[in-house]
């Protein structure tokens, strides 16, 4: 029954076309007792509606800043954001949000856990109920939702919180190193799965990773930030074909792209 789980809004979205994010302009300041920390330098990034980008650059330069400000849970100090042609002011329940570590809460079971937005929404009904259970058999959870966290990996762990993310049929995913805690094996397994799941939900994806190569493999553009204050040094367009398997990074064009995103950060002394 994984038909149900596709049918969110992205559905049948034509990259490219219309909207998705529309970043202009924006600047961050932080400012602290110790002292204003510039994080953010005049972003302009457009994120076509139903494509995938990625966000690569040195550590501190801004780019959970960034993903934050586009999730509207951080205010910008200059600049605007829009989500299809919308401007951004706060968070919406549109949009899905996955971070490093899966942010489950350890007293409620996996499917309580992924029912928490459909809990908060008021929604009780079967299609809610149909769709946790849907969207754990997606991601090859079924039979572990009566599980408590604990009991789970941590690649299982932050599978449960991509379905909480996705119940909503976000129609914006904002994920910020969300395989990173991973050991390599599982994180391939979990670049795989995410490529399948975005091309079943159509879903906008704004991706953080220190992975190049990670954001090669699962990209149509690849953004680089320079240090702090992060501004967008190059936009590397991904044309490898699609539907993607670990066999397109041996293609020599794969090699080409890492190493001009690698020497970008290495040209400023930051690996990525
Ligand atoms: N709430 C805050 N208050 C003050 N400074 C902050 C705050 N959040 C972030 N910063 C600063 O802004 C800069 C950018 O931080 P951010 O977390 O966006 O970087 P990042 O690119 O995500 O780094 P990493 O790759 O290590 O996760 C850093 O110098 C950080 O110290
Ligand atoms: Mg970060």
């Amino acid at each position: 029954m994984t038909a149900q789980v596709t049918g969110g809004p992205g559905i049948g979205a034509v990259p490219g076309v219309l909207p998705g994010v529309q970043v202009a302009g924006v600047s961050k300041t932080f400012r602290t007792n110790a002292g204003d920390v510039e994080a953010l330098a005049a972003v302009d990034l457009d994120v076509p509606q139903g494509s995938f980008v990625s966000l690569v650059g040195p550590s501190g330069c801004g780019k959970s800043t960034l993903l934050r400000i586009v999730a509207g849970l951080e205010t910008s100090s200059g600049g605007s954001v829009r989500v299809a042609g919308t401007p951004v002011d706060g968070p919406r329940k549109d949009f899905g949000m996955v971070f490093q570590q899966p942010v489950l809460l350890p007293w409620l079971t996996i499917f309580r856990n992924v029912m928490l937005p459909a809990q908060v929404a008021r929604d009780r009904s079967p299609e809610a109920r149909q769709r946790a259970t849907d969207l754990l058999e997606l991601v090859g959870l079924d039979g572990f939702q009566h599980r408590y966290p604990r009991e789970l990996s941590g690649g299982m762990q932050q599978r449960a919180a991509l379905v909480r993310a996705l119940m909503s049929r976000p129609s914006l995913l904002l994920m910020d190193e969300p395989f990173g805690a991973l050991d390599a094996l599982t994180r391939e397994t979990m670049n795989a799965e995410l490529l399948r799941i975005w091309s079943e939900t159509g879903a906008t994806t704004l991706f953080v990773t220190h992975s190049i190569s990670e954001a090669v493999f699962l990209s149509d553009v690849v953004v680089v930030l320079s240090g702090r204050p992060g501004r967008i040094l190059d936009q590397v367009q991904v044309d490898l074909p699609r539907p993607r398997t670990f066999d397109v990074m041996e293609l020599p064009e794969a090699a080409r792209l890492t190493s001009r995103i690698r020497g970008h950060l290495h040209a400023r002394g930051a690996v990525g």
